[in-house]
């Protein structure tokens, strides 16, 4: 269990020399190459860089429904991901939010459906596991008339809510969120990772939280890794790196971070955890 690991200063997540090709010959994609990368239990590890730069990639590969060409990947002491494609990671290992939340949650299932077929996909039933379920919209902030909601009676940051109760009602040891922000407005994504910062503390969560704005991982993540082309260009404390970037292209990154360094979410004191900045 998650205390056994930390005692023993084991990480949670262990990735190495991590390469995922897509394609062969003169078609292939080399998406990873060379990955090693380690998230300790409770830890946020942020993972930042352009589009299409892997993130994604390792993501799957890490969930087990990407192939992995080379290397290793140990969640909790199992190996993941040298299986045959289709053979995902235990449920209550890790689970994954995607960006889009229409893609997980399924338009006929109310909100109270969702969360009580993750609590127990075997005897999902809203009504047995009601006080649970609304235990959880609460978690997240969503009052308990969205139980009987549909998906399209909500707004996408609500929406995106939904998805985070789902997955985390599961109580995984790791949890992916990958760039769940970033299809919302900027004051609903500033709501949304203050959320997750709350959570993140109350619940003690381990998360990978990917992002293609070193800004927004800075918010949930402790550490960053920088993702170009591939490979890993950059790895250390967030506000160092955001501070004082050593490669290039994690400078390049903070450029494009809008009107940087005074740059700032709406409600963004909230979960803005660094002190003495004006
Ligand atoms: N199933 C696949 N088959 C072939 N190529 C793929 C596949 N999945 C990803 N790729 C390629 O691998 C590279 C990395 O893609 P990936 O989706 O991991 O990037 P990303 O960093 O998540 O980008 P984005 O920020 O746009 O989500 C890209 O060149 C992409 O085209
Ligand atoms: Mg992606």
């Amino acid at each position: 269990m998650p205390k056994d690991h930390a005692a023993a200063g084991a990480p949670l997540v262990s990735v190495e020399g991590l390469d995922v090709t897509f394609g062969a010959g003169a078609d292939a994609t080399r998406a990873l190459r060379d990955v090693s990368l380690r998230i300790m239990p409770g830890e946020s590890l942020g993972l930042v860089g352009e589009s299409g730069s892997g993130k994604s990639t390792l993501a799957k590969a890490l969930v087990g429904i990407n192939p992995v060409s080379a290397g290793r990947i140990v969640i909790a002491g199992e190996q993941v991901g040298m299986r045959r494609r289709g053979t995902r990671a235990d449920r209550t290992l890790l689970q994954l939010i995607p960006q889009d939340p229409y893609s997980s949650l399924s338009p006929r299932r109310t909100a109270g459906q969702a969360i009580a077929e993750a609590l127990d996909p075997q005897r999902a039933d809203v009504r047995r596991q009601r006080e649970t379920i609304i235990e959880w919209l609460e978690r997240v902030e969503l009052d308990a008339g969205a139980v009987d909601k549909y998906p399209y009676e909500f707004s996408g940051g609500q929406r995106q809510r939904i998805a985070i109760a789902r997955a985390l009602c599961i109580r995984p040891r790791l949890v992916i969120a990958d760039e769940i922000t970033s299809a919302l407005d900027l004051s609903v994504q500033a709501e949304v990772l203050r959320l997750l910062a709350t959570l993140r503390a109350e619940l003690d969560l381990t998360m990978l939280f990917i992002s293609h704005n070193l800004a927004v991982v800075r918010h949930v993540s402790d550490r960053v890794a920088v993702l170009f082309q591939g490979e890993l260009v950059e790895e250390g404390d967030v506000e160092q790196v955001f501070r004082a970037p050593r490669a290039e292209y994690t400078r390049s990154l903070l450029d494009s971070v809008p009107g940087r360094p005074g740059f700032r979410l709406r409600d963004d004191r909230a979960v803005d955890h660094s002190k003495g900045t004006p």
